[in-house]
């Protein structure tokens, strides 16, 4: 079995797969440009049509007891302004609609993330924010779902911004305050939170877990598309859009607002469940969805500052044992570490991994798993033409069996 053997990520970057890409530096010069500001419909700003009501039926509500708020600070926000259900549950469509009318998520996008949670984490038609509820009836399954928080290295995964790192930290859908702090300290002395910075959190953040978490594993799923996408989110959907900034500004009021954080700085307290969207702001333009292609941007550019973010793979029970997957070995041949970093390919990789681990996450999980796998390959596979992916129909699952992070959550039906 060829691995790519390396004692860190740094390693891995600069021995592995840039080794296979000498042209990475004039390729992310040129990504660079390509990104951030110089996007296609970013000049674009309306303020009566971007200001975001926080009034009247939309007026913040903090939960309730019994209802569920998890790991994702923009879902938890949703909520608490009833623009979800506020019991934390919502449908397939009611995900799609409130992503993409309130924080402009392209339908693409919200599509997959929506049926994806459905299928993952709920009965195939409505699913938790939080953890497992009596609101998301064991229908179509054999056992209780779990809610975006029991989802771990399957949606929900380590490295996270915020969370906690589940074997490590004991959770995986609370703030921790070190990692909030660290955030929030990286750009408070110009109060500006960009795509740069959080590229650099997102690097130590997963060094981190290379160096403490003998059970990190960089899932498809969770890795490669939910990964960077958090990470994207902060700064494209938090950011405040005006005439000065239409691609958007994030500062530290606006952070932690959206992430439940009160107080000064060195005297911050995080209040669990009470992300908000603050008075006066303005979201994306409906004309700038935020969809699968630009992420796909967004995590190129990440990628190629930081190859490691691409190695799907994990420690191998010890810390600082990382071993990477060859996407080679992996795929066939489909996806190699050279082609990886170019065009589409980043996003497709994830998406087309995800859809083939599915039938060995979901068996015995669901009643049905055929119409579970096809409802996800149907979402999933409306993305992957659009980017233009190449065609990958199996995969060589045993590549994963050496990864504790992965075969822990296979060993029970939750984690
Ligand atoms: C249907 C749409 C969505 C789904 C299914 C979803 C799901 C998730 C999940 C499972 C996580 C945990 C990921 C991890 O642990 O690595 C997460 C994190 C996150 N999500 Fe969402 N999300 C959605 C939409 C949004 C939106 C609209 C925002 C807008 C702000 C957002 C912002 C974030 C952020 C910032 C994180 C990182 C939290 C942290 O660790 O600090 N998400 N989301
Ligand atoms: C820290 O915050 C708490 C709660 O907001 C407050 O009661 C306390 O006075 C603050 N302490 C300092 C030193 O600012
Ligand atoms: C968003 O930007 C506008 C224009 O600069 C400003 O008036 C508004 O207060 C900002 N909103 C927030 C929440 O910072
Ligand atoms: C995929 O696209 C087809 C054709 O546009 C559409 O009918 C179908 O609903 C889409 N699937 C999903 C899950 O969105």
């Amino acid at each position: 079995m060829k691995t790519l053997q390396l004692s860190s990520a740094l390693a891995l970057a600069y021995a592995g797969l840039t080794a296979a890409y000498p042209n990475i530096l004039a390729e992310l010069e040129s990504q660079k440009k390509a990104s951030g500001l110089k996007h296609r419909a970013a000049g674009i700003f309306d303020a009566a049509s971007q200001l975001v009501d926080v009034s009247g039926a939309h007026a913040f509500t903090p939960p309730g007891s019994g209802d569920q708020r998890g790991p994702c600070p923009g879902l938890n926000a949703l909520a608490n302004h009833n623009y979800l259900p506020h019991n934390g549950v919502g449908t397939i469509d009611q995900f799609i609609e409130s992503t993409t009318s309130v924080f402009g998520m392209g339908v693409d996008l919200a599509t997959i993330l929506a049926v994806y949670g459905a299928a993952i984490d709920g009965n195939l038609l409505e699913w938790s924010i939080g953890g497992p509820t009596p609101n998301v009836p064991s229908i179509n399954l054999l056992g209780q779902p779990q809610g975006i928080s029991g989802s771990h290295n399957k949606y929900e995964g380590d490295a996270s911004p915020t969370r906690g790192d589940l074997y490590v930290d004991g959770q995986d859908y609370l703030l921790k305050m070190k990692n909030f702090q660290a955030l929030y300290d990286a750009g408070k002395a110009d109060d500006n939170y960009d795509l740069q910075l959080l590229t650099d959190r997102r690097a130590a953040r997963f060094q981190e877990n290379i160096d403490g978490n003998p059970y990190f594993f960089n899932a498809p799923f969770s890795g490669v598309i939910a990964q960077p996408a958090a990470w994207s989110f902060i700064y494209r959907f938090m950011g405040n859009k005006s005439a000065e900034y239409p691609a958007g500004k994030l500062d530290g009021e606006v952070l932690k607002s959206f992430y439940a954080i009160t107080g000064e700085d060195g005297n911050f307290t995080y209040t669990p469940g009470y992300e908000r969207i603050p008075e006066n702001w303005y979201t994306r333009n409906q004309l700038d969805p935020y969809d699968v292609l630009f992420l796909n941007q967004d995590t190129t550019f990440q990628l190629l500052q930081h190859l490691e973010f691409a190695s799907i793979g994990g420690n191998t029970g010890t810390p600082n044992s990382f071993v990477g997957v060859d996407p080679e070995e992996l795929t066939d041949g489909v996806f190699n570490a050279q082609t990886l970093t170019q065009g589409n390919n980043l996003m497709c990789y994830g998406l087309q991994l995800a859809v083939q681990e599915l039938p060995d996450l979901l068996s015995g999980v669901v009643t049905n798993l055929a119409s579970a796998v096809n409802q996800v390959s149907s979402a999933f596979g409306n993305a992957t033409e659009k980017l233009g992916c190449p065609e990958l129909t199996k995969i060589n699952q045993d590549q994963f069996t050496k990864y504790p992070g992965y075969t822990k959550l296979k060993s029970d039906g939750t984690y």
